[in-house]
């Protein structure tokens, strides 16, 4: 007996990742199952179909195909409609499911009696940490927002001294300093950049310091206890976002280039960079916003395009930064879901045991009903 596992092209406009790798591959049938994977599933990760064959996975000629008799389909994002109506009713699926955003997708894995899995919803606790895909994809955002912004600047990164002179180093202030933030902090700083960064939770005073960059925040006692007992930062109030918008001003007007990546769970994304700042700025100044699918960090900017205002200043805002850096995006990806699916596994044959504490906050549907009580509503 084997689990049927099967993994189809991702749809969605711009999705280059995928959520198989022939290593994954491998390792799922070490496991216990079958893999089945749609022709064409890697290529946006420079993964040809002979790969995924040569790992011992089928390569079947469409969705259809791929989903005939799937226990288990995972994705990168949520399935659509057609692919959720291929699945038998009992059938899992495991994805980013974006549940709060996605509601029709819910709805239709809810009606087809799927039980379904947001790898959003993983706990953050040990256990868990290699299924993290918050984790595992922000860190490459961060990176990514970097080489970003050293692509949109017309100078460079690292102080040089060349025979006709001297270049000076970047600098670059981070604002939000969790995952994303602190890879942008490490990656700025390889490239000889000069580094500041800011939160408002105190934990990243000593994380920021130890890589090597300077920490500006307003530390007062709001913000000794802006951080919630689940590591997240609170909301601040209307006082404190008016002091902090007074320091982190003086000092933006100063950067070469500013990377946002502060989001507070469930909310809207906190506004960082007023349109004040941006004007302050030099020409040639460059921001990237990572912040902006949930509403931006930073005024005038606008998803997936890049922004020149009258002053000069490019505030970049892409999409899916982590499908810019797809092939180890994917590779990640691929070995946290491996891990989940570790977790329901057993002898060859799928166990679902949803009081395990990781399945249980993260199944979203299951036996017709929407499982998850916060997107329940
Ligand atoms: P996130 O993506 O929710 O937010 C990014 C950053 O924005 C956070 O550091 C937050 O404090 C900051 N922020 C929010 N409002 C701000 C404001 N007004 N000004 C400046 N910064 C602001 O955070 P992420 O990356 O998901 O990390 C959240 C926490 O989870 C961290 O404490 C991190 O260390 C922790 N974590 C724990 C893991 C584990 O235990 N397995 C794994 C990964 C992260």
């Amino acid at each position: 007996m084997a689990v049927a596992v099967a993994v189809t092209r991702e749809r969605r406009e711009g999705e280059t990742r995928c959520a198989v790798t022939p290593e994954t591959v491998k390792k799922l049938i070490a496991l216990g199952a079958t893999v089945t994977v749609e022709a064409g599933t890697g290529l946006g990760s420079s993964i040809p179909d002979a790969d995924y064959a040569a790992a011992d996975a089928t390569v079947a000629k469409d969705t259809k195909a791929a989903l005939a008799g799937a226990d288990v389909l995972l994705k990168v994002r949520g399935p659509t409609a057609q692919e959720i109506s291929a699945l038998k009713p009992g059938a899992v699926v495991v994805a980013m499911l974006d549940a709060y955003r996605e509601k029709d997708t819910v709805e239709a894995l809810k009606t087809a009696g799927v039980t379904a899995f947001g790898m959003e919803f993983v706990p953050r606790i040990t256990r868990a940490q290699v299924m993290d895909v918050l984790s595992s994809q922000a860190n490459l955002a961060g990176y990514r927002a970097v080489i970003e912004a050293a692509n949109a600047y017309g100078r460079g990164f690292p102080m040089m001294m060349t025979a006709a002179g001297t270049v000076a180093p970047a600098k670059v202030f981070v604002m939000g300093v969790g995952v994303a933030g602190l890879q942008a902090i490490a990656t700025a700083r390889r490239l000889g950049a000069v580094v500041t960064a800011t939160d408002v939770r105190p934990a990243t005073k000593e994380q920021v310091e130890s890589l090597g960059a300077k920490f500006i925040a307003v530390e007062d006692e709001e913000f000794a206890n802006a951080q919630t007992a689940g590591g997240y930062a609170k909301p601040m109030s209307a006082e404190y976002m008016a002091k902090q918008a007074a320091l982190t001003g003086e000092h933006i007007r100063k950067q070469d280039i500013v990377i946002t990546t502060a989001l507070i769970p469930g909310r809207a994304a906190p506004v960082l960079v007023t349109a004040d700042h941006v004007a302050s700025m030099k020409p040639g100044s460059v921001i990237v916003d990572l912040a902006i699918e949930n509403g931006g960090n930073v005024q005038g900017a606008r998803l997936n395009e890049t922004t020149v205002t009258a002053n000069g200043v490019a505030i970049v805002a892409p999409a899916n930064l982590p499908g810019r850096i797809a092939a180890d995006a994917s590779a990640l990806y691929a070995r946290n879901l491996t891990a989940f699916l570790d977790l329901m596994i057993k002898d060859g044959a799928l166990v679902l045991d949803l009081e395990d504490e990781i399945l249980k906050a993260a199944v979203v549907t299951h036996g017709g009903a929407v499982a998850h009580e916060g997107v329940r509503g």
